[in-house]
C-alpha cells in the first residue's frame, strides 16, 4: 500500500484532506469488504443510510451519543421529536448506563464506532436487554473486524476510508430486515462535484498544481442529499475492485503505532487493540487551536471529529469540553513513516516553543 507515497517526498507532500484518485494501473481485485458477509443495500452514504433505516424501523425512540457531527442530525431533522442522549466521556466511552431505565423495547440505540474503535460486548448486552435495537455506526471503522457482530445493524461511509466520491451502505445482520426501497441516483451536479474533488486531488498529489479540489469537497460535503439514492457505479466497482483492503489496514496501524510511541502524552488510545483499524490518530490538548494553525503552515490538515452540535444538551459537559480540544492527525495509507515522523517532528518543535 506504499502506493501513494510513491508521489510524495516527506518534505513537500501535503498531509490530510479528501482522498485523491489513486488506481492501481492494473487491476487487483475482486476483493472482499466486510459488508459482503452480510444483507447490504448501497446507498450514496451514510446519512442517507441511517435516514433509511429509521424510516423502515419507525423506533418510538432513537438514542444518540453526545458525542457525534452535526451532518447525522441534519439528516435526521423529521425525527428529532424522537431524539435521546446518553452521555460520552473524554475517552470516547459511555458514562454511564443509567440512561438505560429509560430505554424500551423497539427502540434503536445508535453506536459509533469512534475513531475505528468498537464499543465492547458488555455494553452490547446491556442495551439488548432493554429490548432496544442497535445500529452501530461503522462510518470511521470501514476496515475494523467484527463490524456488525451481536448487532442487528451497521452502517460504514466508505469516503472517510478511500477515493471514492460517495457511498453509504446499511447492513442487516442475522435475521434483521432490510428495507426494500426504489433507489434512484443521486443528483448529477453533487456526484460530479464530488468525483471532480477525488480527481483532482489525485491530480494533485502526483503533480501538484492548483487547489481546486478543496472548495469543491467541501461544497460537495454540505450539500450531501439525504434520501433514496443509491451508491454511483463508479465508487460500487471501485470498492468491489480496486482497493487492497489488507494492504490500507496495514499501513494505518503502522503508522497510528508510530505516532502513538512519541505523541503517546496526547493521545485518546495509545494501543490499537488487534483488528482495529483506525481512522486517523486523535490527540487532546488545549492549546489545539494554536497547534493546529501552525500545522497548517505546514501543510499538515487536521480535521476535526467534531464541533458538538447545537441540539447537544448542555448538560453533557464531557463531551463538550472534548470538542474543543480534540483533532485527528492524518495516519492513513497515503502516508509513509517519513511523513509521520516529519509531522511528529514539527508538533514537538512547535509544543515546546
Ligand atoms: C460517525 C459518522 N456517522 C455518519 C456520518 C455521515 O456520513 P456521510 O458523510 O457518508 O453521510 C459521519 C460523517 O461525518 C460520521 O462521522
Amino acid at each position: 500500500m506504499e502506493m501513494s507515497s510513491r508521489h510524495m517526498s516527506a518534505s513537500d507532500s501535503v498531509i490530510g484532506g479528501v482522498f485523491g484518485w489513486v488506481g492501481p494501473a492494473e487491476h487487483q481485485g475482486p476483493f472482499h469488504p466486510l459488508w459482503d458477509q452480510n444483507k447490504h443495500l448501497m446507498l450514496a452514504n451514510a446519512r442517507s443510510a441511517i435516514h433509511l433505516l429509521i424510516e423502515f424501523l419507525r423506533p418510538a425512540n432513537i438514542w444518540l451519543p453526545s458525542y457525534l457531527c452535526d451532518s447525522i442530525l441534519l439528516g435526521l431533522e423529521e425525527f428529532k421529536e424522537q431524539f435521546n442522549f446518553y452521555p460520552v466521556n473524554s475517552q470516547l466511552e459511555i458514562s454511564d448506563l443509567i440512561w438505560l431505565n429509560a430505554v424500551s423495547a423497539g427502540d434503536l440505540v445508535l453506536l459509533i464506532d469512534y475513531f475505528g474503535w468498537r464499543p465492547d460486548t458488555s455494553t452490547i448486552d446491556q442495551i439488548h436487554a432493554t429490548g432496544a435495537m442497535i445500529l452501530e455506526d461503522a462510518s470511521q471503522a470501514l476496515l475494523t473486524d467484527g463490524i456488525g457482530e451481536s448487532v442487528e445493524y451497521s452502517v460504514f461511509s466508505p469516503r472517510k476510508f478511500l477515493p471514492v466520491p460517495d457511498g453509504g451502505i446499511l447492513c442487516a445482520i442475522d435475521d434483521s430486515l432490510l428495507p426494500n426501497p426504489l433507489l434512484q441516483e443521486s443528483p448529477d451536479s453533487w456526484w460530479y462535484q464530488a468525483f471532480q474533488a477525488v480527481i483532482l486531488r489525485g491530480q494533485f498529489d502526483q503533480h501538484h498544481g492548483d487547489r481546486s479540489w478543496f472548495k469543491l469537497f467541501q461544497a460537495s460535503e454540505s450539500a450531501a442529499p439525504v434520501g433514496h439514492y443509491a451508491i454511483s457505479e463508479f465508487s460500487r466497482r471501485a470498492l468491489r475492485f480496486v482497493f487492497d483492503y489488507a494492504a490500507i489496514a496495514s499501513a494505518r496501524v503502522r503508522n497510528y503505532l508510530f505516532l502513538a510511541e512519541h505523541l503517546s502524552e496526547f493521545a485518546i488510545h495509545v494501543q490499537v487493540p488487534p483488528g482495529t483499524v483506525p481512522l486517523g490518530f486523535p490527540i487532546r490538548l488545549s492549546e489545539r487551536d494554536l497547534l493546529r494553525q501552525r500545522l497548517f503552515d505546514h501543510e499538515i490538515f487536521p480535521a476535526i471529529h467534531w464541533a458538538v452540535p447545537s441540539a447537544i444538551p448542555m448538560r453533557f459537559v464531557e463531551s463538550r469540553e472534548l470538542a474543543n480540544e480534540i483533532m485527528t492527525l492524518p495516519c492513513d495509507q497515503r502516508y509513509a513513516i517519513d511523513d509521520m515522523r516529519r509531522m511528529v517532528d514539527i508538533i514537538l518543535a512547535e509544543l515546546k516553543k
